[in-house]
């Protein structure tokens, strides 16, 4: 496995000296903060909790969504004072937003002293050193290699009971809504060794849930040849990890020896999938460049529950996609009720830079976005509780992961990706206990510990 090389950086450099990181977006964006902060560790940095203590403040921002560039600017205008107050204080710019950005983030914010990219984050502690070495430099350091493997030990500072494993960064997908393809490059797997190893070591402290990370999951092809399922197949088998998760899948690619495998696994893979299907209308999933249609996104629904019958399911939706009609999105809304989705992560459609979708010209008006958008969670809303209620009186499998010694509740998740909350001692966390639930709330069971 590569060594990250900070030895040639001097052990001066961090002494003394604390880090702010700053995160906006998704689970990806919050693994890299993780990383960043463990590489400047390594360099004797300090993290540490408000930018008025920090030497470095770094910006790790999201694009996928929203207009982020607008918030980074809005953010370092607000360090003006501490820039002013401490000449040693450097500020960068880094994950997608620096990615996609590049030189124009220092152009139109003096302020910014460093921008690197989704690709040169373990470059981070010699980036820092040589923004120190050279009086006013400004550092631009966002090349992307493409293709070249993955070759990263996963760095989690303090990964508790359930982490993150990165399996593969990129896609090559290309959904004409999406700007990923464009600040994460193209994929990229890691060696299945390098997984196998990285939770092992995981496991060694403490770690008893992962979650296998990547865009496209399901499109993971190992050096060694193996695919996604041979790799779900081989941690469960090969590591003493008690539970395994991943995500995100995507439909095109989801197959029934995916299916088989956690069937087959039961014992640690959970039964829960997070399937997005973006539309329920074929016409726009075409225009998506998705790569099937509502009835084949139908067809992996019913391969899944006739393998793994007890499966939880969730998804990703875009609303107001250009071109959308009313009737299109009725789609949508009865693709939700069809399938059953226990949770709906919906997002009104945002042009993104670089994209085919923002060239299009039939954009819809942001008021009906809102519109759709806001009537969806009601209609989901509506089915979610009910499906929750579902949950009183089973009992569940749920991994303790935090105390509240407060007011001595517990919680952690089922294998259902369910948030369960009980009474209970803090020694009970890395556990695995029986909950039996009493309550149902939309965003959370209530429950009791079985007694042995
Ligand atoms: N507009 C709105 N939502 C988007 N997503 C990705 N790109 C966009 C966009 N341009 C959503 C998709 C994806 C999730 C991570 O973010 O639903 O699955
Ligand atoms: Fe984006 Fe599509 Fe790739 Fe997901 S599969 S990251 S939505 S391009």
């Amino acid at each position: 496995m590569d060594q990250i090389n900070n030895e040639k950086l001097s052990s001066d450099l961090g002494s003394g000296r604390g880090v702010y990181i700053s995160t906006y977006g998704c689970q990806m964006n919050v693994n890299d903060t993780d990383r960043m902060y463990s590489l400047l560790e390594m360099a004797n940095f300090s993290p540490v909790q408000t930018p008025e203590e920090a030497s470095v403040i770094i910006l790790n921002a999201c694009s996928i969504r929203e207009k982020p560039v607008h918030k980074v600017y809005s953010e370092v205008g607000t360090y003006r004072k501490l820039k002013e107050r401490n000449p040693e204080l450097r500020i960068g710019v880094g994950g997608c937003v620096g990615q996609q950005e590049k030189e124009n983030l220092i152009k139109n914010q003096p302020m910014i002293d460093f921008v690197f990219g989704t690709d040169t984050i373990d470059s981070l502690p010699q980036i820092v050193a040589d923004v120190y070495a050279k009086e006013k430099a400004k550092i631009v350091s966002t090349k992307v290699e493409h293709r070249s493997p993955y070759h990263v030990e996963t760095l989690v500072r303090n990964p508790g009971v359930s982490t993150f494993v990165n399996i593969a960064k990129g896609c090559d997908n290309f959904c004409s809504f999406c700007v990923v393809p464009y600040t994460r490059g193209r994929e990229k797997s890691r060696p299945l060794q390098h997984v196998l190893t990285d939770i092992r070591h995981l496991i060694k402290r403490g770690v008893k849930e992962v979650t296998l990370l990547g865009q496209n999951v399901n499109s993971y092809h190992s050096d060694c040849g193996a695919d996604f399922a041979d790799l779900l197949a081989r941690v469960a088998k090969e590591t003493d990890i008690e539970r395994i998760r991943y995500t995100t899948s995507h439909p095109k690619d989801f197959n029934q020896k995916l299916v088989d495998i956690m069937y087959a696994n039961q014992d640690k893979v959970c039964e829960y999938i997070h399937l997005p299907f973006q539309s329920g209308n074929s016409r726009i999933l075409e225009r998506m460049n998705r790569g099937y249609t509502r009835e084949e996104y139908l067809e992996k629904i019913k391969m899944i529950k006739a393998a793994i019958p007890n499966v939880v399911l969730s998804t990703d939706i875009i609303v107001g996609f250009p071109g959308e009609t009313e009737e299109e999105f009725a789609d949508t809304v009865s693709l939700v009720k069809e399938v059953g989705f226990e949770t709906i992560f919906a997002f009104k459609y945002s042009p993104r830079p670089f994209t085919k979708a923002a060239k299009f010209a039939d954009q819809v008006d942001e008021s009906v976005k809102g519109t759709r958008l806001n009537y969806l969670f009601d209609e989901h809303d509506k089915m979610a509780f009910e499906l929750a209620k579902a949950y009183e009186g089973r009992i569940l499998d749920v991994l303790v992961e935090k105390s509240e010694p407060t007011d001595s509740k517990v919680s952690g998740r089922s294998t259902q990706n369910k948030l369960v909350h009980f009474l209970g001692s803090e020694s009970l966390i890395g556990k695995t206990v029986p909950v039996r639930i009493t309550k149902a709330f939309p965003a959370v069971l209530r429950g009791e510990l079985v007694q042995a």
